[in-house]
């Protein structure tokens, strides 16, 4: 694993958009996958303004998100639909069928799911994975469990995430209780996986990452098995390393 210890979350903001720029520039049709939650926003506006700059195209890039809430429409302003078209793919020119993102309200969750796998494979997998981290050592929605999931699929949020997420939220009952997230398995078949976490809330989380025996009950220790991780934090999130 590389760690990078940065000052603060501009710091982090700027190595993980530099990070994904040389990524883009070195292979134009880069297939990524993309977290929501409060952490990349910085990464997303350094991005946007690197495009904006003329440093980055995105003309041939392909973006797929990590994961989505069930119960609410791509309209509701907390879906990862609208986080993801209007903190990102609005401002780029990314082309509207390079876009991938989950259907939360699907009908058919067991066709959604199969169907996002098949992208992702036709896509020639993923590329540059970019991940977040919950306080419980989640990874997109792969909640801490006695088993993993390698595919997408539904999962039931823990109580601790929603806990998390009911500050994007009126209040605790709103948050949805359900959600789809890519699997333990694209994720760590990417050809490179960057971790983000800011915070000290983080800390105990990152240090299991780095340093804790691999489990199923913290999720992102698996990132340990994989040849090309880069762990990217702020001072406050390495506090207990
Ligand atoms: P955050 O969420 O970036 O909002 O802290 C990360 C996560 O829960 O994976």
């Amino acid at each position: 694993m590389n760690l990078i210890i940065v000052k603060d979350y501009q710091e982090l903001s700027q190595a993980a958009a530099d990070l994904v720029a040389r990524e883009i520039i070195a292979k134009p049709d880069t297939v990524l996958c993309l977290p929501t939650g409060e952490t990349p926003i910085g990464m997303y506006r350094e991005l946007i303004q690197k495009y904006q700059r003329g440093e980055i195209d995105f003309s041939e890039a392909v973006a797929f998100s990590l994961d989505e809430y069930c119960s609410l429409s791509p309209e509701h302003p907390q879906s990862y639909y609208y986080y993801m078209q209007h903190t990102f793919f609005r401002h780029i020119n990314i082309k509207a069928e390079n876009i991938y993102l989950l259907n939360g309200i699907t009908q058919d969750i067991v066709a959604e799911c199969e169907n996002y796998d098949k992208q992702i494979l036709e896509n020639g997998g993923i590329d540059l994975q970019i991940l977040g981290i919950g306080n419980n050592g989640h990874l997109g929605f792969n909640e801490p469990a006695i088993s993993l999931n390698s595919k997408t699929h539904l999962v039931n949020l823990s109580d601790d995430t929603i806990h998390a997420n009911s500050r994007f939220f009126k209040n605790i009952e709103e948050v949805p209780t359900k959600a789809l997230t890519v699997g333990m398995g694209a994720i760590m078949k990417a050809t490179k996986i960057m971790l983000l976490a800011s915070g000290e809330k983080k800390t105990a989380a990152i240090n299991k990452t780095i340093n804790g025996l691999i489990s199923t009950r913290s999720p992102s220790t698996f990132l340990q098995l994989h040849p090309d991780v880069t762990i990217i934090i702020d001072k406050d999130a390495a506090s207990k390393l």
